[in-house]
């Protein structure tokens, strides 16, 4: 294998002013953190929009504490802040409006292969994890949205210890390495436009298009519902972005939260 191109803000800059992206931004690499999201959430900063990446992160965490692997130097750690001025009931959905930025970015690049999405917002290919996001807020009297996104790009997923569970990488997916500053630029532009308009619109605007790309949609789903296990048929989302889950005596179920597994 080539040795990887490092993350470096300049290049990140170079790229994001190739695709026109002119917008005043923090842009913070690190060699090693415990967690770009932790980072990201504690750092007093400007009113710019910032960002932060990380070569290796000790601490990874995804969603419900679960540990995040983070090799050096293979994929992206990223983590990008912005305010949200319009009432915390009126994020519902903006977990799965990322997952479509991210989507549409690795379209930008090209990646043209069969990606889905498992609700709420893990991407999937050939029904292994490509990439997940963590969403957290800083409740300050401006909350501050911290979206953490963890993708697979060029760990060799032949020379990886096998996890519990199935999961890819770009480079596993197309044969090729990719220059993650690129890629990052490619992340930050498209997540400013996804997050703009859920901003205007909320959910409802993304809701067919996540819809084409619902991996668990038809499928026979267990939920647990903090104990309690639902059990029925995926049936898409409706217009605030939750799960909408038909059981055995035919009642739609709306879910906001909870990890849905297949039933086989
Ligand atoms: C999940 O699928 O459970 C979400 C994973 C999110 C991982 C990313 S990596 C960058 C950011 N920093 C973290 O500690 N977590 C997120």
């Amino acid at each position: 294998m080539n040795a990887p191109i490092l993350l470096n803000e300049q290049q990140i800059r170079h790229y994001l002013q190739q695709i026109g992206f002119n917008k005043a931004i923090d842009i913070h690499v690190f060699s090693e953190l415990d967690s770009t999201n932790r980072w990201l959430k504690e750092a007093s900063l400007s009113a710019n929009l910032a960002i932060c990446c990380a070569e290796k992160q000790t601490q990874g965490r995804g969603r419900f504490n679960r540990q995040w692997l983070s090799p050096y130097a293979e994929n992206i750690y990223f983590s990008a802040r912005w305010p949200w001025h319009n009432g915390l009931s009126q994020l519902s959905g903006l977990s799965l409006v990322i997952s479509l930025a991210l989507l549409a970015c690795l379209r930008d690049q090209d990646i043209n292969e069969l990606i889905e999405i498992k609700w709420p917002n893990d991407l999937l290919w050939k029904s292994k994890k490509l990439a997940g996001i963590l969403i957290e807020v800083n409740p300050q009297s401006i909350p501050q949205i911290i979206v953490g996104i963890g993708l697979n790009v060029n760990t060799d997923t032949q020379q990886q210890p096998l996890t519990d569970k199935p999961w890819c990488s770009l480079y596993e997916m197309t044969g090729q390495q990719f220059d993650r500053n690129r890629l990052i630029a490619g992340l930050v532009a498209r997540c400013e436009e996804y997050f703009k308009q859920f901003a205007i619109h909320g959910f409802s605007l993304f809701q067919s298009a996540w819809q084409q790309v619902d991996f668990l949609k038809g499928q026979f789903v267990s939920v647990d519902l903090h104990g309690n296990l639902l059990q029925g048929i995926a049936s898409g989302v409706n217009h605030l972005g939750e799960l909408l889950v038909r059981d055995k005596l035919d009642q739609l179920h709306a879910l906001s939260a909870g990890e849905a597994s297949l039933t086989r």
